[in-house]
């Protein structure tokens, strides 16, 4: 049950040409909305990266919205369009790493419509409310939430999620057909597996960097939705830049060798190891 003094942090990503101005409006008209929206103005949704999402996340929101114009009135023509598919994108980002896809929303009003503006600001914090704090709803600890939502950050931000949701893009420039039901299912089909092998990869170096050397069965108890990738991922970074021994992985040199065990035959010790493959 959400505690009735629950009062969630909105960050609102509104577009300078609709939304901000509807805002505004609403402002001086002196229309009443919850306070709970914190703002920030960009030129176009087409200008939304899901990195700021996830940073958003990260640092404490309980809720995003994300307003521009309406589909056809961009004042870049295509911006709210590449935002449908980039929301779609974090949608399932977020529901990969188990944070309600619900805490995020896109939505359009444009600059005269302030009441409408005022509507859906109103609604999305209801909801918010309703649903209740980041990482207490989604039934882990507030810590862990913010591991894996770190990790979705790195793995968005990498240059295979970022090429392949740009090739995506390209895609549904040439075909058009930007309805819900055709963004969800191509986004899944095309992004989804990419998705829970990179932001698993991620979740599990952001485990060891901050826990120190794992067991592959901690990281395969720990990362849920990149779980049957952790169960391959040490012995393939081990080619990269982390091994794994004696069910321990080895990352930096963080060896532990088990007591009374001989050096390794070629005389290097476990450290060099560590650090020649992370190189
Ligand atoms: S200018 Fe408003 S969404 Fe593009």
């Amino acid at each position: 049950m959400v505690q009735d003094s629950f009062k969630p942090k909105i960050l609102g990503f509104l577009c300078n040409w609709c939304c901000y101005t509807a805002a505004d409006s609403a402002g001086v008209g002196r229309y009443q909305y919850p306070p709970n929206l914190r703002t920030i103005r960009i030129m176009c949704t087409g200008r939304l990266d899901p990195v700021f999402i996830l940073e958003g996340f990260s640092c404490g929101a309980d809720g995003i919205f994300t307003g521009g114009c309406h589909p056809g009135e961009c004042h870049y023509q295509v911006g709210n369009y590449e935002a449908i598919l980039v929301a779609e994108f974090t949608r399932m980002v977020l529901e990969t790493v188990g944070v309600r896809p619900e805490r995020f929303h896109l939505d359009w009003a444009s600059a005269a419509e302030a009441p409408r503006f005022v509507g859906l600001i109103t609604n999305f914090t209801r909801k918010i409310e309703g649903i209740g704090p980041v990482g207490q709803a989604e039934g882990e600890g507030g810590d862990e939430v913010m591991l894996k939502v770190a990790a979705a950050k790195s793995a968005v931000g990498g240059m295979r999620l970022r090429t392949s949701l740009g090739n995506l893009a390209k895609d549904f420039r040439k075909d058009n057909d930007y309805s819900l039901e055709t963004v969800r299912r191509r986004v899944a089909e095309k992004l989804g597996p990419a998705i829970k092998t990179e932001v698993g990869g991620q979740e599990i170096l952001l485990r060891l960097k901050r826990q120190g050397p794992l067991s592959t069965a901690d990281l395969t108890g720990k990362v849920g939705a990149g779980g049957q990738r952790s169960g391959g991922l040490p012995g393939q970074v081990g080619e990269e830049g982390a091994g794994c021994r004696e069910g321990r992985v080895l990352v930096s040199g963080l060896t532990r060798r088990k007591q009374g065990s001989e050096p390794p035959e070629d005389g290097r010790r476990d450290t060099d190891v560590g650090k020649k493959r992370y190189e």
